[in-house]
């Protein structure tokens, strides 16, 4: 490629790189009225979160988070939901729900909490015979069983609910969390505690658990969902019921569910990972547009962090400029115009966040600086800018990095500087110091020893140490814990 090429190119990604950021870094300013659909349900919610970062032990209304000690709940783990889900966008976008849970107990349980924000609970049954249930606030269904739970004891919960799903002010965007809706048009953005908008659910990253889903929304409209579509029905009443199954473990803020008219497109990547992508018909053009480069970045990521962990891969592009993406397991959620970055920051998350599931929300940079530096592999591999291209971009116009990555707050969790780019420099310095052979090794053994589960930053600083055979106690300390912002020249030096 020419020189001049070659430079438009770079300078192309990094205005990509320049929106990425402005995007991320303006969400929090974002104004309801652009941002926020015009009748996206009755009620907004702020779910109460710590500021300060002090672990909590669970409780029977909390997992135990740092940043939100409302989301999961103590004693039991479970392995399978089963969601049924009927949409009526003709009553106010009513959902009626029925959630059966497949959980087993850690302890005896004479009651057990499930996260369900509103909703009107119509049956509560455990193991089939009716259980009483109560609310303990606007976030907690406190379920009590006709007989108590002995320790060790798988059980199935079904909860029968309907209701206008609130709307959850997230960390990022006020009026963009959970259950969205806009007219007739469905989508979901969960992270990190939205998904209790929609269904019961023990929602935590630390214990996720497979998933069926099941849709009914009116026969004009398409659904997608995680997973493999598996069937679709037709009801007598005119209505159509969509069927995916997600059998790879996934933590509750990645449910995906869009309802709205899409056009399915299905193919591979060159190396033959299924994918599946579903565009709103409105913005067809833009959408493929924008997911064209998918195939080619499967097959690097995979080649670089090992097998992609899914069954298939996609995205499902909405008629809504939102201004952000996320990466909902298999099937990520974008807005129409979506550079090459982002769309390689996503896919990323497949194995960074989604795979490997962070163990608590101050863990978050596992996904995102992995993400981000992720992308930054990505553009470098496609010859759109070279790593250290992007990096002294980013270290100029990124913003402050003065927050420590392990600890950037429930209210900033989604800090750019930070979060993404000192959490993607800290995995550049890393690389510098271990070496390409060490850092690609670490980061394979990473999705083989925690994929399907989850995991902490305490364990990538083990499994680092373990691959390199090298202390690395003063990186760690320096580019994760400290309040300073560490200089990369006394660290690539
Ligand atoms: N995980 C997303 C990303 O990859 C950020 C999503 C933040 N948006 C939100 N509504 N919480 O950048
Ligand atoms: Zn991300």
């Amino acid at each position: 490629m020419a020189r001049s090429d070659l430079h438009t190119r770079v300078v192309a990604v990094l205005v990509a790189v320049t929106v990425a950021v402005f995007s991320v870094g303006c969400a929090k300013e974002a104004k309801r009225d652009d941002a926020v659909p015009a009748d996206g349900g009755s009620t907004t919610t702020d779910v109460p979160h710590n500021s300060d970062s002090a672990a909590l032990d669970a409780t029977a209304a909390g997992i135990g988070d740092p940043y939100y000690p409302e989301l999961g709940n103590g004693g039991y783990d479970v392995q399978h939901y089963d969601l049924d889900l009927t949409w009526d966008p003709g009553s106010s976008g009513t959902v009626a729900g029925r959630t059966t849970i497949k959980a087993k107990s850690t302890e005896k349980l004479e009651s057990f909490h499930l996260d369900l924000l509103g909703m009107q609970v119509e049956e509560v049954t455990v193991d089939g015979e009716s259980a009483e249930n109560r609310r303990d606030g606007i976030h907690e269904l406190v379920i009590t069983p006709a007989e108590a739970i002995p320790d060790h004891h798988s059980f199935t919960v079904e909860v029968t609910y309907r209701g206008v799903p609130r709307i959850v002010d997230d960390a990022l965007i006020p009026g963009l969390g959970g259950w969205i809706t806009n007219n007739r048009q469905v989508y979901v953005a969960s992270e990190p505690d939205g998904a209790a908008s929609f269904f019961p659910v023990n929602d935590h990253p630390s214990d996720k658990a497979t998933y069926d889903i099941h849709i009914t929304a009116p026969a004009d409209l398409s659904v997608v969902a995680n997973g493999t579509h598996t069937g679709t029905t037709d009801n007598p009443d005119g209505t159509r019921s969509w069927s995916f199954e997600m059998p790879q473990p996934m933590a509750s803020y990645l449910v995906q569910i869009v309802i709205a008219n899409l056009r399915i497109e299905e193919s591979a990547s060159p190396a033959g990972v299924p994918i599946r992508h579903a565009i709103d018909e409105d913005v067809l053009a833009t959408g493929e547009a924008s997911m064209e480069g998918t195939g080619d970045m499967i097959d690097f990521f995979a080649e670089k962090f090992g097998p992609y962990p899914f069954d298939v891969y996609g995205g499902v592009v909405i008629d809504e400029p939102i201004p952000f993406a996320l990466e909902t397991q298999t099937l990520t959620l974008f807005p129409a115009e979506t550079d090459s970055l982002t769309v390689a920051h996503e896919l990323s998350h497949q194995w960074f966040g989604d795979d490997v599931s962070p163990a608590t929300w101050k863990d978050i940079w596992l996904n995102e600086g992995f993400a981000t530096y992720s992308s930054w592999l990505w553009a470098d591999h496609a010859g759109d800018a070279s790593v250290d291209d992007i990096i002294a971009y980013e270290t100029d116009n990124a913003g402050p990095m003065d927050v420590p990555p392990v600890d950037p707050g429930a209210d900033d969790l989604f800090n750019y500087g930070s979060v993404y780019v000192r959490g993607a420099l800290t995995l550049h310095v890393l690389r510098h110091k271990i070496g390409d052979d060490d850092f690609f090794e670490l980061l394979q053994t990473w999705v083989e020893r925690y994929g399907g589960g989850s995991a902490s930053t305490q364990d990538f600083e083990d499994l680092a140490e373990e691959v390199s055979g090298d202390d690395l106690t003063a990186l760690f300390d320096a580019w994760l814990r400290s309040d300073d912002e560490p200089s990369l020249d006394d660290w690539l030096g």
